[in-house]
């Protein structure tokens, strides 16, 4: 498999502390990793600086082969890189509906196909049509007049989600997917996880803290403690990595 994503000795701190130190770890096409560790390790702050929220002090991204360390955020997901956050960012003033229907307006200007500026007062047939069976297959349609800031926390997620993948993202990166969800919530992400790799061939780079969710997609982990990777591999190889069982597995200890 070729790299998809290469964060090569990132450093990263804020004025009162280093969070990242000389981070380094590869995400390939079509594979699931997963970054764990505790509490604070560093691991949003790592999606930060891959997605260009913000800029590491030392080091690089390279996305694709090219170097995209200093790439504005919005360019970073014009070439395919989607996100979502630890808590939902939605239109949250907007109906549910108008989220989706935003969305598919960002892909035709990412595609150059913009459907005019007064898609908003007016927007295409075609689009209302696309974001109602958008919200279908999400379960969603019947809340599609409400504002998106009435959800519930398990339905904001999945808006998000599905606004993230309305722009066709080639990476997309969740960042803590099933945080505050029910059993049955997590397995459906698990679920529909495992589809967007196997059916569409997308690629994920998640955080997690669930082990019975990260057993059950990743098909590599990165480990990361005190902003350092401490292992990296596949899940059963890092399971039985003895510096890893001590401070992660260890103990029966709970990192929440
Ligand atoms: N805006 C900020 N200003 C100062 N310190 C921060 C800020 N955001 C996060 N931190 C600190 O950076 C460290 C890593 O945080 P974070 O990346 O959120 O870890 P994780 O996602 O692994 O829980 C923590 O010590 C946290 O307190
Ligand atoms: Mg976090």
């Amino acid at each position: 498999m070729t790299d998809l994503l290469e964060a090569r000795d990132i450093c990263f701190a804020y004025p009162s502390v280093r969070v990242l130190k000389d981070v380094s770890m590869t995400v390939r096409a079509n594979e699931c990793h997963v970054i764990i560790g505790p509490n604070g390790a560093g691991k949003t702050t790592l999606f930060k600086v891959l997605s260009g929220e913000t800029l590491p002090q030392s080091g690089t991204v390279r996305y694709s082969g090219e170097d995209v360390t200093r790439l504005d955020a919005w360019k970073r997901v014009h070439r395919g890189i989607g996100r979502t956050f630890q808590v939902a960012r939605l239109f949250s003033e907007q109906t549910v509906l108008n989220n989706v229907i935003l969305a598919l307006e960002c892909r035709e200007n990412i595609k150059g196909t913009s459907l005019g500026r007064w898609w908003r007062l007016n927007p295409a047939r075609e689009l209302v049509d696309e974001a109602m069976s958008r919200l279908a297959e999400y379960g969603l349609d019947r809340r599609a007049q409400d504002s998106a800031k009435n959800l519930s926390h398990g339905d904001k997620k999945r808006l998000e989600l599905l606004l993230t993948l309305s722009l066709h993202p080639k990476l997309i990166m969740l960042d803590e997917p099933t945080a505050g969800m029910a059993p049955d919530d997590r397995r459906a992400v698990v679920a529909m996880v495992n589809r967007l790799r196997e059916e569409e061939g997308l690629t994920l780079l998640l955080t997690e803290h669930d082990m019975e969710v990260v057993f059950g997609l990743a098909t590599r982990l990165t480990v990361l403690s005190q902003g350092k990777v401490i292992a990296s591999g596949e899940p059963e190889e890092v399971r039985r990595d003895p510096v890893v069982h001590e401070i992660y597995f260890g103990k029966g200890r709970h990192h929440a």
